[in-house]
């Protein structure tokens, strides 16, 4: 049993000392030999064992199983500690081939024989592998690699820039569309299929994609939030989180925003650390990361890189990419594979770099860094006529020479079946995501797809969303300010309007711009999933949260700030323009406004997530709006739109509200628009003097046969609705249809993710 202390403890404090987290950066400059899986996993136990100690301190030191792990020391010596022997697994992979159609250069003296197309040889980029057409020409990024990958090590894959390194990594992590990829890759023995490859495993990609308003801290916790299940008190999250924190060595930056290139935020390597702590929360078997190092001095390239060999330790596959590893970096990894132009040049262990090399006739000259040498010497061959064929020919035969010495020794894992050997290792501690072992009966059921069930994300991620506005209360303000603005501009332009036929024709000009204006106001969502999208997309990728929680959650975040926006734009407008109604037309006013901004938000939501890119973004929500606009019913009636533009009328978003502001406004019966001479005001008439006007109507009267005086009415608002061609719907139809159409594009944009942030090549 461990030995358990309670004493003052405060998070700041360096005590606490478990060996898994406790960092010693220190000591460890030298090339060691690599440790062995077994002797590794029993000097580090898993996530999973770590919490469940740090769950029983808790509660001893606390006395009651409180959320509230205070004044503790944790010490817990690995000599106390009964760990098995770790469960072994073996990914491996064999001829992986990747390669795509890219379009042919039309060069005219390149279809004639050159002496240039002789001198690459077989080592050119583009080497064509077949499906050549007249346009097309096959690149092969991947060519037949062959190698594997075991707990308790970490394998590197390492080559220039443009070798492959990314792109073999993706093809491990599943993120290459299957119909393009061949080979096999299997786990223990056993296909990898993609479902189970996603809960197990975890992709750190090149790019940090972090929220830059959050704190590490928060980042790490929302993380947590997502991946670690709900039966893991809050309290445990956060000790893990505190765990992290320390084993990325972030403790001083705990509290600091990650910042983006506006706001001033952590450190480069900080923010890796962040980024590979996000995928490391839940203690994933298989870690993939794209050049974890990149961009971070020697000290911190070596620190992310410890972090790794610990992970590995505790019983993980950790596959990354690597640019030129410092001496130090080298004596963490396991195991090497150099890639040239997608083939291999060297698959081993570090330690055999001198002997490949001086086999093949380069010895690595004494004091000099093995990586840049061997990376040095591949770019001098990929230059020189024979290309690198040379050395991946002596590769081929240098693995099947090892591979006869060694017989072809498999892993011992002790009859366990992939399903029972996950199984094993989940009862052991790893993977915390809710997963349990007691109901083996499906195998599949083992691990469960998603952490938490919906409610649950949906919460995490309005919580963040939140976060994440009140961080920047400027792009509500913005927005904000451009309703109040425009508000203010019509409410003045449109100041208390008359019941003249000229204050009607005013009226419908109102009505029909300020509906529009909510429409334009609403282009400003655009960025927000833009923006968003590929942290999204790294989130959803392994099963952070559902795709529906997502949608779901982003609908409902938006709702506050459109009441507060329809509020103030009705308020600013209604009473300054005269509409009419008193309370109950303002009460439908602020509602099909804010049924118009809801429509809106999701109609540009919806487009965010179709479209790449912010400005082609803003064309096409500008161009469509116009649209609506025009085929409202404002410019031209309905019923004088041409038949084969009549579909336009009925999608267009701003018809309804149009129409449904326009019945509020002429609803009364016994409202008078035009009376007496006021017939003439908008016609060639309106200049002549008003006894000429009586005159008029009394010829006219006696011509009709009916008696029309200056006072008799002549054009209700029913009239004017008739003359509008408002005739189909009523005004709450119009409300209902609106608030539909948001609902529809909330549908539409949930698809949109569902097919087109699928995060793969193809
Ligand atoms: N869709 C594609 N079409 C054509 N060429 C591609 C495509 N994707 C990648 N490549 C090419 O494949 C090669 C390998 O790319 P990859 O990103 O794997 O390189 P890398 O080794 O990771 O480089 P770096 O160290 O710069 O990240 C590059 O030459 C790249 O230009
Ligand atoms: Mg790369």
């Amino acid at each position: 049993m461990s030995r358990v202390v309670a004493e003052n403890y405060s998070p700041s404090r360096d005590s606490f000392t478990v060996p898994f987290y406790t960092m010693d950066f220190t000591n460890n400059n030298h090339l060691q030999p690599p440790l062995s899986a077994s002797s590794a996993s029993s000097a580090s136990p898993t996530l999973g064992q770590m919490l469940k100690r740090v769950g029983d301190v808790s509660r001893e030191a606390t006395g009651d199983g409180s959320d509230t792990p205070v004044h503790q020391v944790l010490e817990l010596g690995s000599t106390n500690l009964e760990v098995p022997r770790s469960i072994p697994f073996v990914l491996s992979f064999n001829k992986l081939t990747y390669s795509v159609k890219v379009r042919r250069k039309f060069k005219f003296p390149a279809m004639l024989p050159s002496r240039n197309n002789h001198r690459l040889g077989a080592a050119t980029d583009t080497d064509p592998v077949g499906g050549e057409s007249l346009f097309t020409t096959t690149k092969t990024l991947l060519n037949d690699i062959s190698g594997e990958a075991r707990d308790g090590e970490i394998l590197a894959v390492l080559g220039a820039s443009g070798s492959g390194k990314s792109t073999l990594i993706d093809a491990l992590a599943n993120r290459i569309a299957k119909g393009s990829l061949k080979g096999t890759k299997t786990l223990n023995g056993e296909v990898l299929g993609s479902r189970m490859l996603k809960v197990i495993s975890a992709y750190v990609m090149q790019d940090d994609l972090l929220f830059p308003m959050l704190t590490v801290e928060e980042t790490l916790m929302f993380a947590a939030e997502f991946r670690l299940p709900r039966s893991l008190s809050k309290s445990k999250k956060r000790l893990r989180v505190q765990a992290l924190i320390e084993q990325l060595g972030l403790k001083n930056a705990a509290k600091t925003v990650i910042g983006d290139e506006g706001h001033r935020g952590v450190s480069g390597g900080e923010r890796r650390r962040v980024s590979i702590g996000i995928d490391i929360i839940h203690d994933p078997i298989i870690l993939f990361l794209d050049e974890p190092t990149s961009g971070l001095d020697s000290t911190s390239a070596f620190m992310v890189v410890k972090v790794l060999q610990r992970i590995a330790q505790s019983g993980s596959i950790v596959i990354m990419s690597v640019h030129q590893p410092s001496y130090r970096i080298l004596g963490l990894l396991d195991r090497l594979i150099f890639l040239s132009r997608g083939q291999t040049v060297y698959s081993g262990s570090p330690m055999n770099l001198p002997v490949y090399f001086s086999d093949f006739g380069h010895p690595i000259p004494e004091n000099e860094n093995r990586t840049e040498f061997a990376l040095d010497l591949i770019r001098e061959l990929e230059g020189s006529p024979g290309g690198t064929r040379s050395l991946v020919e002596f590769n081929k035969s240098w693995q099947d020479l090892k591979h006869s010495r060694k017989g072809g020794s498999e892993p011992d894992r002790g009859g366990l079946s992939l399903k029972e050997a996950i199984s094993a290792s989940i009862s052991k501690g790893k993977l915390v995501s809710g997963a349990t072992n007691n109901d083996a009966i499906s195998p599949n059921s083992m691990v469960p797809t998603f952490a938490n069930p919906v409610w649950i994300e949906m919460a995490v991620l309005s919580k963040r969303s939140f976060l994440n506005s009140r961080r920047m209360p400027e792009l509500f303000g913005i927005r904000l300010g451009a309703v109040m603005v425009t508000g203010f501009i019509l409410a003045t332009m449109f100041w208390q309007l008359d019941d003249s036929p000229k204050g009607v024709q005013e009226r419908l000009g109102f009505i029909a711009f300020a509906m529009s204006t909510t429409f334009y106001t609403c282009a400003d969502a655009l960025p927000v999933f833009l923006q968003e999208r590929y942290i999204f997309m790294r989130e959803t990728a392994y099963n952070a949260y559902r795709r529906s929680s997502y949608v779901l959650s982003h609908g409902l975040v938006v709702l506050p700030s459109l009441i507060f926006l329809s509020l103030a734009f009705s308020a600013t407008t209604f009473w300054a323009v005269g509409l009419d109604g008193g309370l109950s037309g303002f009460l439908f006013y602020f509602l099909i406004i804010f049924a118009a901004f809801w429509a809106g938000s999701s109609f540009v939501t919806f487009l965010s997530g179709v479209v790449p890119h912010v400005m082609l973004g803003y064309t096409i929500v500008v161009a469509i709006l116009a649209y609506f606009l025009l085929f409202s019913g404002f410019f031209i009636n309905r019923d004088r739109i041409p038949d084969y533009w009549i579909w336009f009328h009925y999608l267009s978003l701003v018809k309804y509200p149009y129409e449904a502001v326009l019945l509020n406004e002429f609803q009364d019966p016994a409202k008078c628009f035009v009376r007496g001479v006021q017939i003439f005001d908008q016609s060639p008439l309106g200049e002549v003097s008003t006894s000429l006007k009586l005159q008029l109507l009394e010829s006219m009267s006696n011509t009709l046969g009916t008696k029309i005086t200056s006072s008799t009415c002549l054009t209700t608002g029913a009239d004017i609705l008739q003359q509008q061609g408002i005739t189909d719907l009523s005004k709450w139809n119009c409300l209902w249809v609106t608030v539909a159409w948001g609902f529809l594009f909330r549908i539409l944009f949930y698809i949109s993710l569902l097919f087109g942030s699928k995060n793969k090549r193809r």
